[in-house]
């Protein structure tokens, strides 16, 4: 391997920077050329493609999004889009690639490195946490802290106006961030995809409340058909309580934005770090993971497509401590 591509691909991040740093510079330290690929795959199909020096990640790791900036490209789904990035890479000398991404473009990098045998290491960058072999991702410690600050800030609302809040948090179809979310700002519920609501139960958990002068509740709902969000499950249940005003928040994109926390620059730099040694080493094909803070390698085929567990305990954790 002479030169690493590098690219960032689905949604943005915060942390995204801090690897895109941490890549870059383990590259050079270690003799390869770098080059930055922007807007994800999608910079591959239409040649944008940049060499990459140590001053081009200057000043950066504090920074949320990505300067690569990022897409997600329906051209790489088919085997003409990737032929045409497979040719372009090959042009421009690039002989192995970094991908910094979620679930989908991890899956585009399985593709792709079969389809051309190409080295490809991937980084988890998603605030989902939804990649299995990792305890967490790149940017999943930062939407947590928005999240928190957004319900701390809302609860004042609630408890003031003694109101019923529903609030909806991103996670695709997964709970992890509503989930540890009710737990850091002591919301009285989560509703997960994972685990089907039952509207009784919680209409009994938010009345019992109401009944030991609790006069304000939260409620954290995973954004998913399956809890059929905010708006949804406060239809559903808002006959259920007369006894309050109900509102709904859906926190949307301000989840993906900021500066990184100081867990999750850490984690980039160290898995960047780690991309690099997994290519020196000859693996391919393989996500860099945390677990238990040790770096592990993890086949993208394990890490795709959902399969990583949520805690189910912790819903009884957010039950007791609600009381
Ligand atoms: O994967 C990150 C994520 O923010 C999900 O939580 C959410 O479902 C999705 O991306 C939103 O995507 P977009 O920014 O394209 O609307």
């Amino acid at each position: 391997i002479k030169c690493i591509g590098i690219l960032t691909s689905g949604g943005d991040a915060p942390g995204m920077n801090a690897a895109i740093r941490a890549v870059t510079r383990t590259a050079i330290y270690n003799g390869f050329e770098v080059k930055g690929i922007m807007r994800g795959y999608k910079g591959l199909i239409t040649n944008e493609i940049i060499p990459f020096k140590t001053q081009n990640v200057s000043n950066i790791i504090q920074q949320g999004g990505t300067i690569l900036k990022t897409a997600r490209c329906m051209e790489f789904m088919t085997p003409e889009g990737r032929k045409l990035a497979y040719e372009n890479m090959t042009a421009q000398g690039i002989d192995a690639l970094v991908v910094i991404g979620g679930d989908g473009s991890l899956s585009g990098a399985r593709i792709f490195a079969s389809e051309y045998n190409f080295p490809i290491v991937g980084m988890p960058g998603t605030i989902d946490n939804d990649l299995f072999g990792t305890d967490t991702t790149i940017g999943y410690d930062t939407a947590l802290n928005t999240i928190m600050e957004a319900v701390d800030k809302i609860r004042d609302t609630a408890s003031s106006h003694e109101r019923l809040f529903f609030i909806e948090v991103m996670g695709r179809e997964a709970g992890f961030l509503a989930l540890n979310g009710a737990i850091a700002s002591g919301a009285e519920a989560a509703i997960i995809p994972e685990i089907a609501t039952e509207v009784d139960q919680l209409s009994e958990l938010i009345g019992n409340g109401f009944r030991k002068s609790k006069n304000s509740s939260i409620v954290l709902v995973a954004e998913s058909e399956l809890t059929g969000g905010a708006t949804g499950l406060a239809e559903r249940v808002k006959n259920e309580f007369p006894q309050y005003d109900v509102r709904v928040t859906i926190l949307g994109h301000i989840q993906r934005g900021g500066s990184p926390s100081a867990s999750d620059r850490i984690l980039a730099s160290r898995m960047g770090e780690a991309s690099i040694n997994a290519l020196l080493e000859g693996q391919r094909n393989v996500m860099i993971g945390i677990q238990n803070d040790e770096l592990v390698y993890i086949p993208f085929s394990k890490a795709i497509k959902n399969q990583k567990p949520i805690n189910r305990d912790l819903l009884n954790t957010i039950k007791i401590l609600s009381i």
